[in-house]
């Protein structure tokens, strides 16, 4: 039942910006995009970048602030509660559990990531790897992760350590609350996030051609790979469901967790500028300080082809392996520091995001459960220590990326389709509109009207339908994968079935409990 009794609240309106900048600007940002756009085609991924930042990003961010600080009014911090007032049907809270999913899946596999940040942070500045080649790095970052050995690294051990770390920050600040935790952690961490992304980039905008025996490995070639736009590429399907996902994740949008941080703002206050506010910060963070670091320095070092060939090779390369070379090499003065910040600065980018996909796990056990926070907190840490095993050790079988696939890339387009159905289609165009400008600093210009209704709803279809026809059966029963990988990538998939079927009965249970949707 609601708990009776004051709702938390955000302690500043710059609190909050920051805060849901935070949940916003991520690795995705610093790792995933360029990644992304290294292995697209540079500028011919930008354009369908930005296309699906206007028709997707901005709308969803606006339709979940809307969900998010509605479903507040009724004392709800998580989907399923917010569903059921939209909808006022018995399934409406079932689908509201995807929400649940999906944070918690991202968190279980992305705390792990955000854990090797912290490592590598310490490693740069304690000077652990330095002269390094593709290969020594390579095997420097998989003897980390306990795949290989190295000198180095003999086991999992350090990398299982800085796990834990990792985990017990994230759980602090969730016990610590909205305003005293995770406003706190936003107002130091996205600051520092800025000043150490901007220093990177100004160095490495200033670098030139770090060996003049190659005049053409240098940063102006990385900048125009990005930004030269290529037309020629827009027809290949892949670019845009690639830009599409880039989109979701980086602003972290069809996922719950906006929603979450939307219901801990006041009622009547403004969510059209904030809303817009966090867009734009996370896009400024993503495309100029992102798009300013990884591939400029990376094709300043290792030339153009070679950095698209190490984009390719897998999610990590560029940040792990790549910019290390970099920072140990003898061309990159005080590569220590450089590389300490560039660690320290995904880290801050990681815990910020990590927290936020906590908090709709810790909104649900509090307000539909009627936990207190020591006991939500605690609850969801015993869930998420016991899942993160498999991640760790499993590491090498695919195992992060099986998660990665469906509920960092999937489930996103799915749920994001839900809730706009529910809010512009179910709930009403006209009354989410409402919704969504009361209160508004400035309205949202009519034309949104249009592309929430019509033009989201049907791109995120044309999405589905398109992966389903394209890739459904391949995904689905694992045509080319190594044959080794099977048995994990299948028990990946069991866990997450498990994790659904449980926050599934849980939700059940809730309802069964409780009567909801009284407004206080
Ligand atoms: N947007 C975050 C990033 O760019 C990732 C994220 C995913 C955050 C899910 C919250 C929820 O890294």
């Amino acid at each position: 039942m609601a708990q009776k009794g004051e709702r938390e609240q955000w302690g500043t309106k710059i609190g909050l910006i920051l805060a849901v900048a935070g949940n916003a600007v991520g690795l995705g940002n610093f790792l995933r995009f360029p990644v992304q756009a290294a292995s697209n085609g540079g500028g011919a991924f930008m354009i369908p970048y930005f296309i699906f930042f206007l028709l997707l990003g901005i709308p969803l961010m606006w339709i979940e602030w809307g969900i998010g600080r509605y479903g507040g009014k009724f004392r709800h911090g998580s989907t399923p509660g917010m569903f059921d007032v939209l909808w006022k049907n018995k399934l409406a809270k079932y689908f509201g559990t995807l929400g649940l999913f999906m944070s918690i899946t991202i968190l279980i596999y992305y705390t792990y990531i955000e854990s090797w940040t912290l490592g590598f942070s310490l490693f740069s500045i304690l000077g652990l790897y330095s002269n390094e080649t593709r290969e020594t790095m390579t095997n420097f970052l998989s003897s980390y992760q306990g795949i290989t050995e190295s000198e180095t690294f003999t086991s999992i051990w350090t990398a299982y350590l800085t796990m834990l770390i990792t985990f017990v920050l994230n759980f602090a600040i969730l016990y610590k609350g909205i305003s005293k935790g995770i406003e706190k952690l936003a107002k130091i961490a996205m600051p520092m996030l800025f000043i150490f992304a901007i220093i990177l980039a100004i160095r490495i905008i200033t670098l030139g051609t770090p060996d003049p025996a190659y005049p053409m490995n240098n940063v102006e070639s990385g900048f125009a790979f990005i930004w030269n736009p290529d037309f020629t590429a827009l027809g290949n399907p892949n670019i845009w469901l690639a830009a599409a996902g880039q989109i979701f994740f980086t602003l972290s949008v069809g996922m719950g967790t906006i929603h979450a941080y939307a219901s801990y703002v006041k009622p009547k206050e403004d969510i059209v500028l904030s809303g817009l506010a966090t867009a734009s910060t996370n896009e400024f963070t993503e495309v100029i300080l992102g798009g300013s670091i990884a591939i400029p320095v990376a094709v300043a070092f290792f030339g153009l082809t070679a950095t698209k060939e190490i984009a390719a090779g897998g999610a990590f390369n560029l940040g792990f392996v790549a910019m290390p070379i970099i920072f140990g090499s003898n061309a990159f003065p005080f590569g220590e520091i450089f590389g300490f910040m560039w660690f320290l600065l995904l880290f801050f980018a990681g815990i910020t995001s990590s927290v936020a996909m906590g908090q709709p796990v810790v909104a649900f056990l509090e307000d539909e459960f009627g936990m207190d926070r020591k006991k939500a907190v605690a609850t969801l840490a015993i869930g998420v220590l016991i899942a993160v095993q498999f991640v760790v050790f499993f590491l090498k079988f695919g195992f992060l990326d099986e998660m990665d696939y469906w509920a960092g890339t999937f489930g996103l387009v799915v749920f994001a389709l839900i809730e706009t159905i529910l809010f512009m289609w179910v709930f009403g165009a006209d009354k989410a509109w409402k919704e969504m400008n009361s209160g508004g600093d400035i309205q949202i210009p009519k034309f949104f009207y249009y592309v929430m209704k019509y033009v989201t709803p049907v791109i995120l279809m044309v999405i589905m339908i398109w992966w389903f026809i394209q890739s459904a059966v391949p995904t689905l029963f694992l045509y080319n994968v190594p044959e080794e990988k099977i048995p994990y990538i299948w028990s990946a998939r069991i866990l997450m079935i498990i994790i659904a079927l449980i926050l599934i009965w849980m939700v059940k249970k809730a309802w069964a409990n409780n009567k909801h949707n009284e407004v206080i």
